[in-house]
């Protein structure tokens, strides 16, 4: 029997089993992670390597030195999170991975890992993708959540609002015409000298600032849900580099403040645009910057005014993780989708 025969058997056997327990690999970007997940909702192990000491110094992820990190701490983070659960390779009944969208050295070095595991232990082979995981991110931080939700994906590379119909079932509702949001706060921090990745420190700088202190424009866009970051994050840099020019003194705080704000009301906004005209009753957060403190605080209150039920991944696991990509690669493999070892990364992968 080949390897592919030998899955599709041992597939039928795990339906009926009572657990399963999935060991995940994510490499898509500079996190280097692994996790073991049970049924999908049960966190056994978390372990991520973050890489962003080594990108700092550039201003950015360089993809060269990405690859050469997942290299090197690919197999260390496997190791952890399997001892972290108290497990061999030999007691997890599948291998969830990576394989799109992000940086594509980067995520041959999960897939390579990952089917070389499935391969010598036998185990189904699961391809997850990582915009999926962050929302199922969310099955990881409360166990009620069900679909159907409407889901906000925002990350570095994502600005997306999803409806999930059923599980592994995404309809797009809206998304951004150019920039993601998380590249807009990044780019933002750069012009305030606040080093990468700028997001977390300017959501933080942000607290101590005036939000009214630079007014902002509102970005226009084809879609009714459709979000547009570029013109802002320029209007913002142009805003900076006058006023710089012409040696007027502007507090860092209160430029962070001001910027976060339009970022923030201007996707909260939108997302409460279609949840009134779609009669949305269950809304969820994910990706990096749903850890942003305004964001979190502003959809509370938009939710709560209109009696929808909100759903925010707890801080550990907005970022990119392997917890999250064992949640999806769960549901996926109750489905079927499980891949053979012809399975390549596919940087553009779309939901
Ligand atoms: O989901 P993620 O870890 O990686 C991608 O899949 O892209 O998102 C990373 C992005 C970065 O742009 C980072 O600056 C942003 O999320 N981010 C934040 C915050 N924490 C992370 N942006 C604003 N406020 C934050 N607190
Ligand atoms: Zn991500």
């Amino acid at each position: 029997m080949n390897y592919e025969e030998e899955s599709r058997q041992t597939l039928a056997e795990l339906k009926k089993k009572d657990h399963v327990r999935i060991l995940a690999i994510e490499s898509s970007c500079d996190e280097t992670a692994a996790a073991v997940i049970e049924d999908g909702r049960k966190i056994l192990s978390n372990a991520v390597y973050t890489q962003i000491d080594l990108h700092a110094l550039y201003g950015g992820v360089v993809p060269e030195i990405a690859s050469r990190a997942h290299v090197e701490k690919v197999d260390l983070m496997v190791d952890q999170a399997l001892r972290d659960a108290n497990m061999a390779l030999q007691d997890v009944d599948a291998i969830g991975v990576t394989y799109g969208p992000g940086l594509v050295g980067a995520l041959l070095i999960g897939v390579s890992c990952g089917k070389a595991l499935a391969y010598a232990a036998h185990k189904p082979l699961i391809p997850v993708n990582h915009i999926e995981g962050h929302i199922c991110a969310n099955f990881l931080t409360d166990e009620t959540l069900t679909p159907p939700f409407a889901c906000l994906v925002v990350s570095g590379g994502h600005s997306h609002l999803f409806s999930v119909d059923d599980y592994g079932v995404y309809r797009i509702i809206g998304q951004t015409q150019d920039d993601a949001a998380g590249e807009a706060f990044d780019k933002a921090a750069r012009v305030l000298n606040i080093p990468y990745p700028g997001g977390p420190l300017l959501d933080k700088l942000a607290e101590e600032g005036d939000p009214r202190a630079l007014k902002l424009p509102r970005p226009k866009t084809e879609g009714r849900y459709d979000y547009s970051f570029s013109g802002l994050k320029t209007a913002f840099i142009n805003a900076v580099h006058n006023a710089r020019q012409k040696g007027q003194a502007l507090n860092d705080a209160d430029l962070a403040a001001s910027f976060r704000f339009a970022v923030v009301s201007f996707l909260v906004d939108k997302a409460m645009l279609a949840a009134d005209d779609l009669h949305l009753t269950k809304m969820a957060l994910a990706g990096g910057v749903s850890a942003n403190r305004l964001l979190r605080r502003e959809m509370e209150n938009a939710c709560q005014k209109r009696g929808i039920q909100l759903y925010m991944p707890k801080l550990s696991l907005c970022g990119d993780n392997a917890a999250m990509i064992g949640s999806a690669a769960y549901y996926r493999l109750m489905r079927g989708e499980i891949a053979g070892l012809s399975l390549n990364a596919r940087p553009s992968l779309r939901l």
